[in-house]
């Protein structure tokens, strides 16, 4: 070996020897990224375990609103072939009686009962509220609520009908408000309940053409994250399902007027058969298990959830004391 090349492996050497400090931040990354995917695949493991019992549906009272058609159809027959007893919510009988008619092959016993609801989910709270009353009277106390009456349409934001913003709204979001609001007293008292929404996935993102439709679902998340933290403590669980395109009469009504744009978005999706879409719907309302995101934010969850569960304990014994005095 000549001196020249004595030196240069002599530099190599010292140089490797005294700059490998220089990799320390990024092993330091790798090691605490590694310990971050760990720890939330331990909590993701480990939510089936802190998530409620699985839901009967043999005997158990569902009411679905959109229950006529679509979606809703199929997942009323879904809890059908289950053993539930059901009430269908819409508002032209004629469908309604349709629809019974298709449930009731399905039948696994028979004592089953399929009970039509006509009414406007939409229009007034006191309409909603008396035929849940009915429903509750004929078929017990609602065990699930499948809140999946709604429409969809699509159009630029400036040549939509203005109204049709105020229309959207009010079917799909206090469309959902309604008869939610007419449970949840009745589940409190027995301290059980699920409660579904049927949002969309342009209820997860914004899409060209929905600037009426899109809103009105977002607003549906809104409702069901609060409204879980409110309810938790009585054991009742809310779940939120955001379906793609599926192959229902409600996306052929909505397909005839969609914007070009719309439809090529829409296309690079396939469309889902609704009984397959209703499964999944069904499947996750009777097994809650939480979401990825919500067990990322297991921990400040369940701190508002301890204050909630206070709250509500110091509220019990201090009414319970009144009632003593
Ligand atoms: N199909 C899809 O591609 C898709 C994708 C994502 C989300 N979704 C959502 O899934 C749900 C069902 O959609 P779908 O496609 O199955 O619709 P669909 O076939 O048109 O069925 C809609 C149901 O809702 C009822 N309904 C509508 N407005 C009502 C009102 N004001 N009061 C009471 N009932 C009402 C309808 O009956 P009446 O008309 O007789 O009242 C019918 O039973 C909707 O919320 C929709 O936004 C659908």
């Amino acid at each position: 070996m000549s001196s020249e090349e004595g030196l240069s492996s002599t530099i190599t050497d010292w140089l490797f020897l005294n700059s490998w400090w220089l990799l320390l931040p990024f092993v330091m990354l790798l090691v605490v990224a590694a310990f971050i995917v760990a720890f939330v695949l331990l909590l993701y493991m480990i939510s089936p375990l802190i998530s409620p019992k699985p839901l009967k549906l043999n005997g158990a009272h569902v009411v679905v609103t959109g229950g006529s058609s679509g979606i809703g159809k199929c997942i009323a027959i879904e809890c059908y072939r289950q053993g539930a007893f059901i009430t269908l919510v819409a508002r032209d009988e004629a469908k309604l009686l349709q629809a019974k008619k298709e449930l009731e092959k399905f039948a696994i016993n028979d004592k089953q009962v399929v009970l039509c609801i006509s009414v406007d989910i939409s229009s007034e709270y006191s309409q909603v509220e008396s035929v849940i009353k009915q429903a509750q009277e004929k078929l017990g106390p609602v065990d699930m609520l499948v809140n999946c009456a709604g429409m969809a349409v699509s159009g630029r934001f400036e040549e939509m009908e203005v109204d049709r913003f105020k229309k959207l709204m009010e079917v799909n979001y206090l469309g959902s408000v309604y008869p939610t609001r007419a449970v949840i007293t009745t589940m409190k008292e027995r301290r059980m309940g699920r409660i579904m929404f049927v949002s969309s996935q342009a209820g997860q993102i914004g899409l060209f053409g929905y600037t009426a439709y899109s809103p009105s679902k977002f607003a549906l998340r809104g409702l069901a994250e609060s409204l879980q933290m409110e309810i938790k403590p009585y054991n009742i669980y809310v779940t939120l399902a955001f379906p793609p395109d599926t192959d229902t009469p409600g996306l052929a009504e909505e397909n005839k007027n969609k914007p070009l744009e719309t439809k090529l978005i829409s296309e690079t999706s396939g469309v889902c058969q609704p009984d397959q879409v209703a499964k999944i719907i069904v499947r996750d309302a009777v097994i809650v298990t939480m979401g990825l995101f919500r067990t990322i934010a297991l921990f400040y969850l369940g701190s508002f959830d301890s204050i909630v569960r206070r709250c509500m304990i110091q509220r019990e014994q201090s009414k319970a004391a009144n009632k003593r005095e």
